[in-house]
């Protein structure tokens, strides 16, 4: 897994405000890749310990250094109670890491007007295995080392995709962030069939999880697309070919996935929205 490179480097001041699930998730991956423990300062009210060499305070303290990437990890709800003790911390000299989830730059631009650059990137929890998505989204001008920076702290998670367009941010979190949990579900349907034709519970749940992560780590090395891939391994009249039948037919898998994604878009939206209205 490709490191920070030189160019882009670690950040000089990693500056997290809130560490819990997904951030804690990111930053031991990083510091697992080399990022310099006594670089990272986590700001999180419970003040709980968080990894050997990385301080841990409960409330923002100033000033910044030059350089100091700060990452915004807490809940999206609580930006209003969180960003009047930051704001006046951040400079043209602070880059602005949002992983707040519905939360647009714009906002983010009127809650730190001062901000250097302001991205927003989208996680999902396989980060912590250097197996993530990240999708990414900078406001339009950002400096080329602000991108590469970013770039590269993202790519020591696993898979990076830039949005040029933030109208799509809510698709590619219904997609990649959500993505897991709908992959879970899956793997879990499967094992339940089987348990329901017989096989003991324990033995499907082993099954069905080995086969998602052989059959997910054979797409991922082969050329061939997917969908091509499971029509290659279905012999017509034979078993493979009988259950796609059904996975294929018009009310099947395909249009019960798009319904999945669009409503967790669509969520994602009006969770915006009304968070919005709020302020
Ligand atoms: N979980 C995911 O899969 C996922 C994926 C993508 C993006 N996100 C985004 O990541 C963010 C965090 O989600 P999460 O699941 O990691 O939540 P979480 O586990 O509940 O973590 C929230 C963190 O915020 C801290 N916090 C609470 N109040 C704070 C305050 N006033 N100032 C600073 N920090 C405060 C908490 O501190 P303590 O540790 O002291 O309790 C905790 O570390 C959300 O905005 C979400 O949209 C999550």
């Amino acid at each position: 897994m490709a490191k920070p490179d030189a160019d882009a480097g670690w950040p000089a001041r990693l500056l997290l405000i809130g560490c819990g699930n997904m951030a804690g998730a990111m930053l031991a991956r990083w510091l697992e890749l080399g990022l310099p423990a006594e670089r990272v300062t986590v700001v999180r009210p419970s003040g709980r310990p968080v990894a050997p060499g990385v301080t841990v305070v409960t409330q923002v303290e100033g000033p910044l250094e030059p350089g100091t990437v700060v990452m915004l990890a807490f809940k999206p709800q609580q930006l209003g109670a969180v960003a009047p003790g930051l704001t006046g911390l951040i400079g043209p000299e602070t880059v602005l890491l949002s992983i707040l989830a519905g939360v647009p730059a714009a906002r983010l631009r009127s809650a730190f007007p001062q901000a250097g650059a302001i991205l927003r990137c989208m996680p999902n929890l396989p980060v912590r295995i250097g197996k993530g998505v990240s999708t990414l989204y900078g406001e339009p001008g950002m400096p080329d080392g602000v991108w590469a920076q970013a770039d590269a702290l993202c790519r020591a998670l696993g898979l990076v995709e830039w949005l040029e367009d933030e109208a799509l941010f809510d698709t590619a979190t219904a997609l990649a962030g959500c993505g897991p949990a709908f992959v879970y579900r899956f793997i879990d349907a499967l094992s339940t069939a089987g348990a329901e034709l017989g096989l003991a519970p324990d033995m499907a749940a082993r099954m069905a999880l080995a086969t998602m992560e052989g059959a997910a780590l054979s797409a991922a090395s082969s050329d061939v697309a997917p969908a091509a891939m499971a029509d290659a391994v279905a012999s017509k009249g034979g078993m493979t070919r009988e259950g796609l039948n059904v996975l294929d037919e018009e009310d099947g898998l395909a249009p019960l996935i798009a319904r999945t994604v669009r409503a967790a878009r669509d969520r994602g939206a009006a969770l915006a929205a009304a968070s919005q209205q709020a302020d």
